[in-house]
């Protein structure tokens, strides 16, 4: 007999979620006895399905795509960065109260360390798609950890703009002034972009294109050089067209696949307050990439 559903995952759609397939693998190892579910939800229906977690008996849950900015609305609290990031990806249930965090900010913080073994705030940062919701959280785990520079670039430059102006005071520093602001907003205009890369260190992708082969690049190629490092939050099997142009030119690159394992890791430390089994999930979620 399986054990009972304890945990879940809430989304629209949500079939494609690879978080069940390692969470399982943690709860496993860890001689938990629930198991992980995908919970199909939709937005009309997204905040009741939160507040019958209790009397489901959950432990928490998951919360992915559309449902992150609801779920902090739904919880009767959430830690500082869910609330600045506008969004919740992790669920506790404490009694009959919910309490919200976010993994996603802190998932790439680790990744990052592990894919090029490097401290993100030392970092002079490219955020590729300031306006979406994914793109919020970076921008805003990336002002907490006061990186060395972050450069918003925004296809609709007022989203950009307002956030930047959100983020403002954690770039207000006594640190030496560069040559560069250390927060700017910008379009994807090849121009501004090759200044922007004189002066960067990590390029991170949170928009969705590039998934398909025939989407125009989001960078030319011609501006990526072997010093950059490029992170691409997509995890879709194969490589984003940004990966494999980042890559031609030997520029170190990962895909979203780290940090969809380290969000997924914290989660679990969350809701059991102990070390996840990172090689088992590790484990879980290549053997499902093969
Ligand atoms: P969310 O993450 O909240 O679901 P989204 O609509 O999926 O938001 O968009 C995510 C990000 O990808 C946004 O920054 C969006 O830019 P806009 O704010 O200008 O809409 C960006 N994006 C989507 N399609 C894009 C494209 N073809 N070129 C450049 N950026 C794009």
């Amino acid at each position: 007999m399986s054990p009972p559903a304890r945990l879940g995952v809430f989304g629209d759609p949500v079939e494609h979620s690879r978080s069940p397939v390692f969470h399982n693998a943690a709860l496993r190892a860890a001689g938990i006895d629930a198991s992980y579910v995908k919970i199909h939800v939709p937005p009309e229906k997204a905040a009741a399905a939160f507040r019958a977690l209790p009397q489901a008996g959950f432990i928490g849950a998951n919360v992915t795509i559309p449902h992150k900015a609801a779920a902090l609305e739904a919880m009767d609290e959430a830690d500082d960065y869910a609330r600045r990031s506008g969004s919740v990806n992790t669920v506790v249930v404490q009694g009959e109260r919910l309490l919200g965090f976010n993994t996603d900010g802190p998932g790439l913080v680790r990744a990052i360390r592990e894919e090029f073994s490097v401290d993100l705030r030392d970092l002079r940062v490219i955020l590729l798609g300031a306006g979406g919701g994914a793109g919020r959280a970076i921008a805003v785990q990336c002002a907490m950890e006061s990186c060395e520079r972050l450069v918003l670039v925004n296809r609709t430059l007022e989203k950009a703009q307002a956030l930047a102006a959100e983020l403002a005071p954690s770039f207000r520093s006594d640190r030496l002034v560069g040559p560069v602001e250390r927060l700017q907003v910008i379009g994807f205009e090849e121009a501004a972009l090759r200044e922007q890369l004189a002066h960067a260190d990590l390029i991170i992708n949170t928009t969705s294109v590039g998934m398909r082969r025939t989407d125009a690049p989001l960078i030319p190629p011609s501006l990526l050089t072997p010093n950059l490092m490029i992170y691409d939050t997509v995890y879709a099997s194969g490589r984003t067209r940004l990966l494999d142009d980042a890559s031609a030119v030997g520029a170190r690159c990962a895909n979203g696949l780290s940090m969809l394992l380290h969000q997924g890791a914290l989660s679990f430390e969350i809701w059991f307050d102990r070390a996840a089994p990172l090689d088992v999930m590790r484990g879980a979620l290549m053997e499902e990439e093969v």
